[in-house]
């Protein structure tokens, strides 16, 4: 047996003892699917309760569904696309992250038309903006002629050229009646609006004021940083529901572990919740610290669930002790610290948050800004805010002044000491 072989069924046998298939948790709810989505999904049950709520009526709404990376926005709006596409046999749903560089209406007609596989008109949309239809379009018409070979066979097709749609307003008007024929009623999800720059993403649900007061339900969401204080509160008229998702509580998140954990098993070997096993390989008492650690985060609990059971498969460990858990928590400080991408000023910014412990407008000095060569606060914020999206820090939950912390998968310098030396170090030569 060659070296390849013996790695691969060694790490085979640590999962088979761990009674799981492989490693259950994801950073992001739109890679799980459904079907897992439904599986792993937990709590958050009087945000559901008023949402669903309003699927009971027959007015359609605008909701907005806003809060911080990684809380769970996108896991929370498929949740209920799901139950509706289970529950509610009228509603057609549909779901897009907005692309870059595209308009609200766009991006509904993109999501609606995927959605509309046996509307003719609904997939010539899709083609004319250079996106792959669902189903396979026959006679395209254009004044380009192709050959296209289709899995190596010798069939001829007429391709359109790639145009974007000229009325993109009109053109989902009027896909809408058509899937309104059909359906009573019809929810667009557009996901990540944040995603864009704050002045753009105003001026994007400025732009779609029409199109949101229009016949579609619409659910929105981003982070409170991206969309302003401004949309959430001086014009939330555009909103019927402005839901902020939170921080879950301790015993959620211990059951958002067993539910991941229990995805990843064998239907007749799933645990209940109480039962002592059900977080194995974790022990009860190395779950909760897990789940302290994540301080709520569901991306965080995955996250660092992920490196912990990396970490526990290479040391060949039957059960995570809290010293191997420990080691889980080294490795994925050292794997976050060492993303691809961070320059130089990131370091700096991330040594000066650890520095401080909290970061804030109000206790920068003039020195640190220098050390970042800026004049002003404002200039650093998308450093802050690329640091955030990799999960090195955290805006607190402050409406007073703008603070940032270190996230729970950055150690302490004390407990990294090395790490803290080389950085320091690399700092001393930048400047
Ligand atoms: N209520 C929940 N139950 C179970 N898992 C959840 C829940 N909420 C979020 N998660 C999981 O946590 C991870 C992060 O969630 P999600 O992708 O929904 O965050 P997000 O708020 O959309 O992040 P971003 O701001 O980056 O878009 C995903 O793996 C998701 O499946
Ligand atoms: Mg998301």
């Amino acid at each position: 047996m060659n070296e390849s072989d013996r790695i691969w069924d060694e790490l085979d046998n640590i999962y088979t003892r761990w009674g799981i298939s492989e490693i259950p948790f994801s950073e992001s709810a739109s890679t799980l699917g459904q079907s897992r989505i439904q599986e792993v999904f937990t709590g958050r049950t009087r945000e559901l309760r008023e949402v669903l709520n309003l699927f009971k009526g027959r007015e359609r709404k605008r909701l907005l569904v806003y809060g911080w990376i990684g809380i769970g926005k996108t896991a929370f709006i498929l949740e209920i696309l799901s139950l509706l596409q289970r529950k509610a046999k009228d509603t057609l749903t549909a779901y897009i992250s907005l692309p870059q560089d595209t308009d609200l209406a766009t991006a509904a007609l993109i999501a609606l038309a995927r959605e509309m596989e046996d509307d003719e008109w609904a997939q010539q949309q899709l083609n004319q903006m250079g996106l792959y239809p669902k189903n396979t379009l026959f006679k395209r018409k254009t004044k380009f002629k192709a050959g296209v070979s289709i899995m190596g066979g010798e069939m001829e097709e007429e391709v359109i050229a790639i145009t974007k749609p000229k009325y993109p307003s009109l053109s989902f008007e009027d896909l809408l009646q058509r899937a309104l024929q059909k359906y009573k009623r019809v929810v667009i999800a557009i996901d990540d609006l944040d995603k864009q720059d704050p002045a753009r993403v105003r001026q994007l649900l400025l732009d779609a004021q029409g199109l949101l007061k229009g016949g579609a339900w619409f659910i929105l969401s981003g982070h409170p940083f991206g969309l302003t204080r401004d949309i959430l509160i001086v014009e939330r008229g555009l909103f019927d529901l402005a839901l902020k998702l939170e921080e879950m509580d301790q015993s959620t998140m211990y059951t958002m572990l067993v539910n991941y954990l229990n995805s990843a098993r064998p239907q007749k070997s799933k645990r209940d919740r109480d039962d002592r096993y059900a977080v194995y390989p974790f022990t009860p008492e190395t779950a909760r610290m897990l789940c302290e650690k994540s301080g709520g985060v569901p991306r965080w609990l995955n996250r660092l669930g992920s490196y912990v059971l990396l970490k526990a498969a290479e040391l060949k460990a039957d059960v995570i002790t809290p010293e191997i858990l420990q080691q889980g928590f080294s490795y994925a400080n050292q794997q976050v610290r060492g993303q691809l991408g961070l320059t130089s000023e990131d370091f700096i910014l991330l040594d000066l948050v650890l520095e401080k412990g909290i970061l804030s407008d109000e206790n920068v000095s003039y020195e640190d800004l220098q050390r970042l060569k800026v004049q002003e606060f404002s200039e650093i914020l998308p450093i802050i805010d690329k640091l955030m999206q990799r999960d090195l820090i955290r805006r607190l939950p402050s409406d007073r002044a703008t603070e940032f912390a270190p996230t729970p998968f950055l150690l302490p310098p004390e407990e990294n000491v090395d790490d803290a030396h080389n950085q320091k170090n690399d700092n001393n030569q930048i400047l």
